[in-house]
């Protein structure tokens, strides 16, 4: 059977125009046209799948489903041969290598980083002066991954140049997945993106360049990285480990920023929520920055953010390509196909979350189980293992801002998506107002 293909599509552009446009509202068209929906891309189709079962299979039978493909290729010039984007075949040697600056012993130490970014972050705030949320958000989680990742031998200036390199590859990235073409003009955008390639490798190799020259274990993640060993005891090469840096910066740093400005302004557009969550914080770290040893306390803080993760899920499409001709979901397809993972879909299916547009945090109440059909994190080999990482940051981010401040939407109507590769609200202008009678208020 050939698979049903979504309507509207243009001549030549197919669903570009929609993809880039309203990327959420065309997704939310596409239930009704069965659990695999073919998409146009210009020149290129797209299988879009949705359903749990058809989703565990692609995601787990590596045999069939591999991360290869002209998508992947596109995504290593700028991340290499990183673990989030290499084939299945270095899978498993990079993941051993990388794994270990995931244990749960480190978060406590991560967890103070992010305490100190937040509340540097709150305390530059000022009542009545609006804030654009999701920039905050992204430049908390950047600065974050920076400090966590490559604690040492990083000055103000050179952080700030890799963080806005990676803004712009972000940015560029997802028109070029879906718009290969858009490499080949020789535009004003072009040119930002080779500069800031070029800057982010250039920041990485410098850093990595200052630890082998130190030669000092830091206790940060890049300290880990050069010390590690794969099975045979050869250290990864030095290319290996720019790609790793890279990924890591990449996959943690907007995914968790699009977590929290998603959770801040659901919270500000729910009262009841609101009201509950300022109980529990009132209640927990009571106007101090959230720490680590607060997370006890703040169940409901959490359940926030699951809620969000749901809703709006950061990696809201994650990629396979066919490996051989096969059928999925009862369609033909050829080999090469790519096959797009859709965890918004999913996540938004009524037999599996009732009423799935509510923003409802009670659905992650203790004990409430969700297997197969919330997945923010994936699932399988590649599950992600920055899980912990990012659900701690977002908690954290959340209890300290909500805690110190209450934000309101400064403009009126919806948010409205931005394409980018992670689902992220767009520009959020926010004003935010005192909870507590602190000094800065
Ligand atoms: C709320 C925050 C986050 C979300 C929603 C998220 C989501 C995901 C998802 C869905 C995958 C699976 C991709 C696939 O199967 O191809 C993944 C993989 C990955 N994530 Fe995350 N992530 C988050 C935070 C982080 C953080 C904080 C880090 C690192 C500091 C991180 C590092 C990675 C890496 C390295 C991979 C690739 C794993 C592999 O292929 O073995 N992520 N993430």
């Amino acid at each position: 059977m050939h698979p049903a293909t979504a309507p509207g599509g243009l001549p030549l552009l197919g669903h570009l125009p929609a993809m880039l446009a309203r990327p959420l509202a065309f997704l939310d068209t596409l239930p009704a046209h069965g659990d695999l929906v073919r998409v146009r891309v210009g020149p290129r189709d797209l299988y879009l799948v949705g359903a749990p079962e058809l989703i565990r299979r692609v995601l787990t039978d590596r045999a069939d489903f591999d991360r290869t493909g002209p998508l992947y290729a596109k995504i290593r010039t700028f991340l290499g041969n990183g673990l989030a984007s290499c084939p299945h075949a270095d899978h498993q040697r990079l993941r051993r290598i990388v794994q270990p600056a995931f244990r749960h012993a480190l978060l406590p130490r991560y967890a103070e980083a992010m305490t100190a970014e937040t509340a540097a972050l709150t305390a530059r705030w000022q009542a009545g002066r609006t804030v654009d949320v999701t920039r905050e958000a992204f430049t908390l989680t950047t600065a974050v991954a920076v400090r966590t990742l490559f604690s040492a031998g990083l000055t103000a200036e050179a952080a700030e140049r890799l963080r806005h390199a990676l803004d712009v590859l972000l940015r560029g990235l997802y028109l070029r997945v879906v718009l290969p073409a858009a490499d080949l003009l020789p535009t004003p955008a072009r040119r930002e993106y080779r500069r800031a390639l070029r800057a982010w490798h250039a920041g990485v190799a410098a850093i990595i360049a200052d630890y082998r020259a130190r030669g000092v274990d830091h206790g940060d993640v890049l300290s880990l990285l050069l010390a590690a060993r794969d099975e045979d005891g050869c250290p990864l090469a030095e290319r290996e480990l720019a790609d790793q840096v890279a990924t890591l910066v990449l996959a943690g740093a907007e995914t968790t920023s699009s977590a929290l400005a998603w959770s801040l302004r659901l919270v500000a557009e729910h009262p009841e929520v609101e009201r509950k969550l300022h109980a529990e914080l009132d209640a927990g770290p009571a106007g101090e920055p959230a720490r680590w040893q607060h997370l006890a306390q703040l169940p409901y803080t959490a359940q926030v953010v699951s809620e969000a993760l749901r809703l709006y899920p950061p990696a809201w499409a994650v990629s396979r390509t066919t490996t051989r001709p096969l059928v999925l979901g009862g369609a033909r397809l050829p080999a090469g196909a790519l096959v797009v993972c859709c965890l918004y879909l999913l996540q938004r299916r009524p037999e599996l979350f009732p009423d799935p547009t509510r923003f409802d945090p009670d659905r992650f109440a203790p004990g409430a189980v969700h297997r197969d059909a919330y997945l923010p994190f994936g699932l399988g080999a590649t599950r992600c293992p920055g899980d912990r990482f990012g659900t701690v940051e977002a908690t954290l981010a959340l209890a300290t801002v909500a805690g110190r401040w209450r934000l309101r939407p400064a403009a009126e109507g919806p948010v409205r998506p931005r394409p980018r590769l992670v689902l992220s609200p767009g520009p959020q202008p926010m004003t935010p107002t005192d909870r507590i009678s602190g000094p800065a208020g």
